[in-house]
């Protein structure tokens, strides 16, 4: 009769609903490589220290090869009694070289096993993060470059604040991702510690050669306590925050977007293939890219928030609540890449009105250089703010703009205005003047897209 492989102590079956409630196989096959490669490993550092002769580590890797073939292959017949990948795999190997599959594990665990296999598997998954992530960035560098010439108002509380370049905005979007760039490169190392030779607790009693092990499978460094080693899954914690963080500034982009895209801003329009018809309003052309992008940030928040509260009140070592890491560390990671590869899609095809950016450039967006004129001319800013906040209202009560105001309104404000007061309604100018470090001028902005482009040449 079949038999688990941890059934020696059993007598008793399982019952099928807790087979099923413990069985992860149909979420941690994904690891079937890594689980491979982590073997391989192992068994050489077994046969270095005679645990098994030179061709019993060479029939074990043949077999293990062959499993991973399976698997690559998409043959690999999963039975029924399989727990999660690593039973499966073991099953596996013992069928195709019989009884010397059972050396494999010895002083090995599934604690360390699988520890080492999730760290595999993200550094893996880490790459293509990087990549997806480095090219949104590179994007919004060369739509900044391009399109330059374009000022739009730039709002705070959503109310027109001072006008911007279009290319300004980018950067902003491109600078916080490229922090997040280097948020994902600090966190590598501290993934990319190797847990395998912890044993299921205490560590190897076989005195497996841990750094061999760690240079065999590429990792940075060795666990170096064997309890925090089977137990530490930081490192998803931390892959989850670090991904909310990137969806937060793809969700705070998206929802400029949304904003820009309406009828009522008309500052851009998404490209067909990333909007959507309505199956009721023909004339409907929505963006639900950029929605979905907006909403799988609360998935991906509820994934890092879930994955903390099963890690409180653990007690040390290995506990099967450890298996409730994969899955959302697996849909995070996979919603993630997604959301960076539309993110830079909508980025890369989206059509920008500047004519509709220039004609939301009402002159109130001037009252701050307004009040720095006045500035220039000797007068304190906080009473250079009022003058030039009356200059509003009264232009208000008017219907007119403030350029609209005649001198002799003006030098009823104040008797330091003058004639070249209506230079000021400029915007072209007034951009130009923010050529400190980080402003909007040209200059200013050609700056950024060059410190970017240096950024990401390494
Ligand atoms: N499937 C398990 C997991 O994902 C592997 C480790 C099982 N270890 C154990 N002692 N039951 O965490």
């Amino acid at each position: 009769a079949k038999q688990k492989l941890w059934g020696g102590r059993f007598t008793g079956k399982t019952d099928p609903l807790m087979h099923a409630f413990n069985q992860s196989l149909k979420y941690d096959q994904r690891m079937h490589e890594v689980d491979i490669r982590g073997s391989i490993a192992y068994a050489k550092s077994l046969s270095l220290v005679a645990i098994l002769t030179k061709d019993e580590e060479a029939r074990i890797i043949e077999g293990l090869k062959q499993v991973g073939k399976e698997w690559a292959d998409g043959v690999f017949q999963i039975q029924p009694d399989d727990e999660d990948i690593h039973t499966a795999n073991e099953r596996r190997l013992s069928e195709i070289i019989g009884a010397l599959g059972g050396k494999l594990h010895t002083g090995r665990s599934r604690n360390d096993q699988v520890a080492t296999d999730l760290r595999l598997w993200l550094l893996e998954e880490a790459k293509v993060a990087e990549k997806s992530l480095g090219a949104l960035v590179r994007v919004l560098v060369e739509r900044a470059d391009s399109e330059k010439d374009y000022l739009l108002p730039g709002y705070t509380h959503l109310q027109r604040g001072q006008p911007i370049r279009w290319s300004h905005l980018l950067l902003s979007y491109a600078l916080s991702l490229r922090a997040d760039l280097d948020r994902l490169r600090q966190l590598v190392p501290r993934i990319s510690v190797l847990p395998l030779g912890s044993g299921a607790l205490a560590g190897n009693p076989f005195v497996v050669d841990r750094e061999f092990l760690a240079k065999e499978l590429g990792f940075l460094s060795v666990a170096e306590n064997s309890l925090w080693g089977v137990a530490d899954r930081d490192f998803v914690a931390e892959f989850l925050m670090w991904s909310s963080l990137v969806m937060t500034h793809l969700s705070k982009i998206a929802e400029d977007l949304i904003i820009y895209s309406t009828a009522e801003f008309g500052f851009i329009t998404l490209s067909d293939a990333y909007s959507t018809g309505s199956s009721m309003m023909p004339q409907k052309k929505n963006p639900d890219s950029l929605e979905l992008l907006r909403g799988k940030t609360g998935r991906l928040f509820g994934n890092m928030a879930g994955f903390l509260m099963t890690l409180k009140g653990l007690p040390s070592t290995y506990n099967k609540d450890l298996q409730e890491d994969k899955e959302p560390l697996f849909d995070t990671v996979d919603n993630l890449t997604a959301c960076l590869q539309i993110a830079e899609g909508v980025i890369a095809t989206l059509e920008v009105h500047g004519e509709n950016m220039k004609a939301a450039l009402t002159m109130d967006v001037l009252a701050t250089d307004l009040a720095d004129y006045l500035v220039r001319k000797g007068i304190p800013f906080r009473e250079t703010h009022h003058i030039s906040g009356r200059a509003v209202a009264l232009a208000e009560a008017r219907q007119c703009q403030i350029s609209d105001l005649k001198m002799d309104d003006f030098k009823a404000l104040s008797k330091e205005f003058t004639e070249d007061i209506y230079d000021v309604f400029d915007f072209e100018a007034s951009v130009e003047r923010r050529e400190a470090i980080g402003g909007t001028s040209r200059k200013m902005v050609e700056r950024q897209i060059a410190v970017l482009r240096a950024s990401l040449a390494n």
